[in-house]
């Protein structure tokens, strides 16, 4: 009998099936999930509250304990820490996606909030709907989209305004990756969200990209609250506070001038290397 044949043979009870059972990433069923996101009663306080006991995993393990913290409008937050230590973990909290830990975060009515990840999400629309995104219409005027285009140097880009095939499908093959990070970074210009999250969303920039998208959105948004993740000491002087996540899984938070540097790699220009997105190793050198 041949493999196949035996394999459609047997019968899910002739399995091993603990042997199934994923051993990492699973949820224990003891782990809290008490990180309550809830709106403030009053319509005219602006203030995002962070008053987050532990932040856990899943699988119950512990990624950060004590985070307390009153964003007003106008800070510019620097988040750090090692790889997996929990940093996008608390943007997802903030989100309302992680229930896992103990903890109150409050959030302004208004709830204007943009959250940019590394990779950014380029739907099946035209350009305009792709700038808009995640607006399901188009807000802006055609001026304002081609000066943000402009801004974020995708000036070769305009001519797709008029272009029907043109879609955030054909966008996503023929543009680079810094260019889709450009891409995000009109939107936030065009979006002007009263609170942004950026999660390491240069990290295809070169040194002067990154300058200047940061540069942009910092002279446009003066008055948001902006929390950037990132791994690249060169952006620590567009921020105000540093928050960091320590090895003992404390959140040290303090003026950006005296953050501690020691997760921050000196700028480079290429892509920094996370969990999320592993870089291959080289390979060591073999004599021929
Ligand atoms: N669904 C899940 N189940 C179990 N563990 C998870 C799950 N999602 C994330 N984790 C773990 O939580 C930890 C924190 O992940 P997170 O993505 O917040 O790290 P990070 O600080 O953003 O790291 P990086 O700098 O590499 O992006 C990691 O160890 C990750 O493996
Ligand atoms: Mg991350």
């Amino acid at each position: 009998m041949g493999l196949l044949s035996r394999i459609f043979k047997r019968r899910i009870k002739d399995y091993d099936t603990d042997a199934l059972k994923p051993r990492g990433n699973y949820i224990d069923p003891s782990v809290p999930r008490q990180i309550v996101v809830a709106q403030a009663e009053d319509a005219e306080n602006d203030t995002l509250s962070l008053r987050i006991a532990e932040l856990r995993t899943p699988d119950n393990r512990l990624l950060v304990k004590e985070i307390s913290i009153d964003l007003k409008p106008g800070d510019k937050v620097m988040v750090t820490g090692p790889s997996g230590s929990g940093k996008s973990t608390l943007f997802r909290a903030i989100s309302g996606l992680w229930p896992y830990g103990m903890g109150d975060i409050v959030v302004p009515q208004h709830r204007n909030l943009m959250m940019l990840p590394q990779k950014p999400h380029l739907p099946l629309m035209n350009l305009e709907g792709v700038l808009s995104y995640p607006l399901d219409n188009v807000p802006y005027s055609r001026e304002d989209m081609v000066e943000a285009m402009k801004t974020v140097g995708l000036e070769n880009y305009i001519p797709a305004f008029d272009d029907e095939n043109v879609t955030g499908a054909t966008l996503e093959t023929s543009m680079s990756g810094g260019e889709k990070q450009r891409l995000a970074f009109a939107r936030v210009l065009l979006a002007k969200p009263k609170m942004l999250f950026l999660d390491e969303c240069t990290s295809a920039l070169d040194v002067t990209w990154q300058a200047k998208m940061y540069g942009a959105v910092m002279q446009a948004l003066p008055d948001s609250v902006i929390i950037s993740i990132s791994h690249r000491a060169e952006l620590a002087k567009f921020h105000t506070i540093g928050m960091m996540i320590t090895d003992d899984k404390d959140m040290k938070i303090s003026d950006i001038s005296e953050m501690d540097q020691r997760y921050l790699a000196p700028d480079h220009g290429g892509t920094a290397p996370t969990l999320d997105d592993p870089q291959p190793k080289p390979k060591p050198h073999k004599p021929a």
